[in-house]
């Protein structure tokens, strides 16, 4: 199993690799013999750009470990009832908000562009799905009023999350 490596496409290959040989076929297989297919074992066309797979679905997992941390850590000091002194644990909690958003932007990167050339694995190709009903002018115009859409969605989040936190929490009613 590879802990780390630099991917390359092409040739596609590793570069400084960490790794421990036979543990994940160990832990697919239960067979530390048991064969691996390498991405290397499939036709060149059916291969996906590796770099953004890589960097992607990597920075995703990551974040996904920084959450876990940040969330041992605050509780345990919940536990040790220090949390909401600990003042540089709340401003990481602060500075943290668009991580997760990241993170899902980063998990989808990951599927999409891993699973290219196809877009239903092993039935129907990327290329062979575009329509050819809807135009190229008609799809810019979608993504574009979509991302105006987002974008002020967007704004409206900041917005209402700053009012928020300026406002500060309720005091409990107990
Ligand atoms: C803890 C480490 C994590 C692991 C091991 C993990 C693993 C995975 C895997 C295996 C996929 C599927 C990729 C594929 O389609 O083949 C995926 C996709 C995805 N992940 Fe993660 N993930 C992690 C953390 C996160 C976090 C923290 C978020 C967001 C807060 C996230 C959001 C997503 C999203 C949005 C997708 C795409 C789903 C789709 O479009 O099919 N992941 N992740």
């Amino acid at each position: 199993m590879v802990f780390f490596a630099i991917p390359f496409t092409k040739p596609p290959e590793l570069k400084g690799t960490l790794e421990l040989p036979g543990l994940l076929s160990w832990m697919a297989f239960g067979d530390i013999n048991a064969h691996i297919k390498g991405i290397n074992e499939f036709p060149a066309a059916d291969i996906p750009p590796l770099w953004l797979t890589f960097v992607s679905f990597h920075n995703m997992v990551v974040l996904g470990m920084y959450f876990i941390l940040i969330t041992i850590v605050a509780s345990y000091k919940l536990w040790k009832k220090t949390l909401y002194d600990t003042r540089w644990l709340l401003k990481l909690f602060i500075w943290s908000i668009p991580l997760p958003l990241a993170a899902c932007q980063l998990g989808w990167i990951a599927a999409e562009v891993g699973r290219q050339p196809w877009i239903v694995y092993g039935l129907l190709k990327t290329a062979q799905a575009q329509s050819i009903n809807v135009s190229a002018g008609e799809i810019l115009f979608s993504i574009v009023l979509f991302g105006i859409i987002y974008l002020l969605l967007g704004g409206l989040y900041i917005y209402l999350l700053v009012r928020e936190v300026k406002h500060g929490p309720q005091r409990a009613n107990v």
